[in-house]
């Protein structure tokens, strides 16, 4: 008798709101260069998921959630607390976008990463963002002092129970409830057996997918991407029917669509080639790659749309452009997108670029410079108010409260989130808020803007 096999491929259910990586090319996690408008410009050139930049659950949790009718963007946004635990954020305090997506254009396309190296702050910031993408992700990839120091990212990958841990609890108290996806992205380990064994106990936490960067810890990112473990993972994935994204060295959807043949994995994500032109997504037959002139116009336009922070266009621009061009040191030059779209030869843009400069608060409408003795004045101010402020609370006198209120130097930001609201509060950074921030540059291996580009050289 003729027995005929057949086999059905096992697969773990995708939830309802959730997204199949299987059959997919995405856009990697980058800080700094994987933020909302690169996303929409990769997603408009054929990436079928984007990957939002690393956030750490620590910089996540205690954010505000806005619906920013500006530019139609969800921001997730904190107050400096000035060194105060009890600070009001109407006090006028330093005000940062940590996470900005926009719900029409990515919505369910969207998988927001997190850094962490606990189970219950994992959960207390996914649950946050749950709602508003398709999956969470964790990195277990990171080899960065700032993230591994504190057991996040590569680290992860030497404390395989930990991470196990805090994806079970992902899986169970947001995957389960937001009925959406768990994963996570890891990178090699020394030796097959291990990344085996590794890779088996994580298919067996109830995670939907798993990316491998295909390098080790100690890899620079300029090393080749190793493959021969890659057909090895992709069987236990197929076997224990999670989905698996190869990562490292790939520049392009045709050349993945080759990889993932040839090596039997689900789908394939692109990092650096995407950075620099995000336009790789575009397969051959509809126009492949489009030149860097044509991208960096569309990114400029999309990056007005949703009010990218000035420092973070300006950072991408630098890496999207050739360093040989001529408008490339012009670019260097700009200070504003007014100055910018000039220098770029784009007068259509100007109205548009200005607009953007008044919301944003720089070029023509930055605020004056604040001298020293000003700062000064200003530091002293607050300070005193601070003290008040303690005596009015010790007191209670709603009266009280409401002179100090109205006798701060410091007034409360009128604008939007991601604005850079012309204050002296915004001019001045107080040793506490620099230190908030460090905790969200920390975080996100720098928020956009707010450290000199030559930081980023540290990437990832
Ligand atoms: C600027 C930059 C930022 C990155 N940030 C992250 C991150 O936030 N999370 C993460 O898991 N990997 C991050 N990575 C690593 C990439 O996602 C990817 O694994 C790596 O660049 C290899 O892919 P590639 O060869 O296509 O560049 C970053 C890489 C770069 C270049």
């Amino acid at each position: 008798m003729l027995r005929v096999m057949t086999t059905t491929a096992k697969r773990v259910p995708i939830p309802k709101n959730g997204v199949d990586y299987r059959g997919k090319i995405v856009l990697a996690p980058m800080v700094r260069s994987g933020e909302c408008p690169s996303r929409l410009l990769a997603l408009k050139y054929g990436a079928d998921l984007v990957w939002g930049p690393e956030t750490v659950d620590r910089a996540l949790i205690g954010c505000t959630r806005i619906e920013n009718k500006t530019t139609n963007t969800i921001d997730f946004t904190r107050y400096s607390s000035n060194g105060n635990k009890d600070a009001q954020p109407d006090h006028g305090h330093r005000e940062s976008v940590i996470f900005r997506l926009h719900p029409e254009r990515e919505g369910r396309r969207l998988i927001h990463q997190i850094g962490t190296a606990n189970p219950e702050t994992a959960v207390q910031a996914a649950k946050l963002i749950a709602a508003d993408v398709a999956g969470i992700d964790v990195n277990a990839g990171c080899p960065k002092p700032f993230s591994t120091l504190g057991g996040m990212g590569a680290a992860l990958l030497k404390t395989p129970e930990k991470l196990c841990e805090i994806l079970r609890a992902l899986v169970k108290d947001v995957g389960g409830p937001f009925e959406i996806g768990i994963s996570v992205k890891i990178r090699l380990l020394e030796t097959p057996e291990q990344t085996e064994a590794l890779v088996r106990a994580l298919c067996d936490t109830g995670i939907t997918g798993l990316t491998i960067h295909c390098r080790t810890t100690p890899m620079r990112p300029r090393e080749r991407a190793i493959r021969d473990q890659l057909k090895m993972i992709a069987d236990i994935c197929r076997e224990t029917g999670v989905a698996c994204l190869m990562n490292g060295d790939v520049y392009s959807r045709d050349e993945a669509l080759g990889l993932i043949a040839e090596y039997g994995v689900d789908g394939a994500m692109i990092a650096t080639a995407a950075e620099t032109n995000p336009s790789v997504f575009r397969p051959e037959s509809e126009g492949g790659k489009a030149s860097w002139d044509v991208v960096i116009r569309e990114y400029i336009e999309t990056s007005m749309e949703v009010q990218n922070r000035w420092g973070n266009t300006k950072f991408l621009l630098g890496q999207m452009i050739p360093g040989k061009q001529p408008v490339y040191q012009k670019m260097t030059g700009a200070k504003s997108y007014t100055e910018l779209v000039q220098v770029l030869g784009h007068p259509d843009l100007v109205e548009r670029a200005k607009i953007t400069d008044e919301q944003l608060g720089i070029g023509d409408f930055e605020a004056p410079k604040v001298s020293k003795s000003q700062q000064k004045a200003a530091k002293k101010a607050a300070a005193k108010q601070q003290h008040k402020g303690k005596t009015t609370r010790n007191n209670g006198s709603k009266v009280e409260k409401q002179k100090h209120a109205a006798s701060s130097p410091i007034k409360p930001s009128a604008q939007p989130a991601g604005h850079n609201s012309p204050t002296i509060a915004n001019k001045k950074r107080s040793a506490e808020q620099a230190e908030l921030e460090s905790l969200q540059d920390m975080a996100r291996d720098r928020a956009p803007g707010s450290i000199p580009e030559s930081v980023s050289a540290l990437a990832i």
